[in-house]
């Protein structure tokens, strides 16, 4: 790898304009990831070659020569690499590890997870009509984005739903780059110490669910190790979280922030899954999950990503590429004639809860814009705080107002 790096910013501060400069260095770049050299990749083409691609592996355990010293340590890179669930693992033992879990996301087993989606979604916007008060601003982001899909997954996994806000707050600190290695030492201790309890729970008290379905495939077919376990789990509620808050935040901002873009969806010139499609091209993780080059691998501009290399793909980087979306690529646009994104991966490792988060989607957003059809943005969308992480991307606190107000009480630029 040359040594001309370009440092990924922690905190994401600008990152359409770092996606551009990456994008603008090649298919693949040498990047510095907090004190890790990888390649970055930003070519969509090149993405979906690579993810089927052999000679790249997940198993940081027998591709990555410098794991000890220069991943251990690296928070949240070292979570992200280490982790024994299904998504650090190749072929066989990838299979192994996702089996047990896959049946839960099928189209058919989705689709009786849609009743309980609809409730959660109804009782939330009971809740956050309940919270408001006459003329004050709801965030949306505590109110709707995080809670619904904390629940749902809670509801799929089988989790206590009382456990499920701290379930939200370790999640969090799963995703954050700017945290110190203690703070995250003890996020992750924490997280599992909890996953432990819901084993223990559903070894006593099994259900139709997907954490007894993991327990099974440990205890009854030994397809699964207790770490492999724990770690799937880990993997199921991180992934199943964040992300997903990030979609419902984005969308809803540009909608607001752009009423035109919500005129056409109310009046059919777009759909509701345009709306959760578009959302996803932004929502996506901006630099993860982490890949290792099992061999060298020569690649279409010269360059050789040699073996052992770290590979960070910009998923974000790709689905928003202008060779895909043209030079409007980082507009919010529903109508976009091409839906094509990279936001849940490519290949075997493609997101296992991509149908509930488009189920999601499909439900919540309608439910939200039918029960509030005069929602406003309380502030101008460039005064939302966005979260400091190059791995969750999206709004920290969203303030609206439930009801109509008067345009002049929103800031306009
Ligand atoms: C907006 C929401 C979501 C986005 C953008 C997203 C994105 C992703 C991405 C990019 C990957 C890695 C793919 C790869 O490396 O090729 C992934 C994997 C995964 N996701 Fe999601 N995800 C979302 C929601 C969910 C939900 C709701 C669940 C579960 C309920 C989930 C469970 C998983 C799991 C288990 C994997 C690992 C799959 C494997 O390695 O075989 N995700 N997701």
């Amino acid at each position: 790898m040359n040594e001309d790096l370009y440092i990924i910013s922690p905190d994401a501060a600008d990152l359409f304009k770092e996606e551009a400069t990456l994008r603008s260095r090649g298919p693949a770049t040498p990047v510095d990831a907090l004190g890790l050299r990888a390649w970055s990749l930003t070519d969509p083409d090149l993405i979906k070659k690579l993810f089927i691609d052999p000679r790249i592996s997940r198993d940081a355990q027998r591709h990555c020569p410098y794991l000890e010293t220069e991943i251990k340590g690296k928070w949240p890179l070292e979570a992200w690499a280490t982790i024994q669930s299904m998504l650090n693992a190749d072929g066989a033992d990838h299979k192994r590890r996702r089996d047990p879990a896959r049946s839960t996301f099928t189209a058919h087993n989705v689709a009786k997870i849609i009743p309980a989606v609809e409730v959660i979604v109804s009782e939330q916007l009971d809740a956050m009509a309940a919270a408001a008060s006459a003329g004050e601003p709801v965030d949306i982001n505590k109110h709707f984005s995080e809670p619904i899909p904390v629940y749902v997954i809670a509801h799929v996994i089988g989790m206590p739903p009382h456990l499920a806000p701290a379930f939200q707050r370790l999640v969090s600190g799963m995703f954050s780059t700017t945290v110190s290695g203690e703070e995250a030492s003890a996020f992750a201790a924490e997280f599992r110490e909890m996953l432990s309890g819901l084993v223990a729970l559903k070894r006593s008290e099994p259900a139709d669910d997907l954490a007894t379905k993991l327990v099974i495939a440990r205890d009854r077919d030994n397809a699964l190790s207790e770490e492999e376990l724990i770690d799937n789990l880990f993997s199921l509620v991180a992934g199943g979280f964040e992300t997903t808050v990030n979609m419902f935040n984005y969308a809803i901002v540009a909608l607001l922030h752009d009423s035109e873009q919500l005129t056409h969806v109310r009046e059919g010139r777009a759909t509701w899954e345009d709306v959760t499609e578009e959302a996803l091209r932004f929502a996506t993780f901006p630099h993860l999950p982490i890949r290792f080059a099992a061999e060298d691998i020569p690649i279409d501009d010269g360059t050789t990503i040699q073996k052992g290399d770290s590979i960070i793909p910009a998923m974000g980087a790709a689905s928003r590429h202008p060779k895909w979306h043209g030079e409007n690529a980082n507009d919010f646009d529903v109508r976009r004639p091409n839906k094509d994104h990279l936001a849940f991966g490519y290949g075997p490792h493609l997101c296992l809860g991509a149908p509930l988060v488009r189920a999601e989607g499909r439900i919540a957003f309608p439910a939200l814009f039918d029960r509030f059809p005069d929602l406003q943005l309380a502030v101008h969308k460039d005064e939302l705080p966005f979260k400091s992480s190059f791995i969750s991307w999206g709004y920290q606190s969203v303030p609206v107002y439930l009801g109509a107000r008067e345009k002049t009480e929103v800031p306009v630029r």
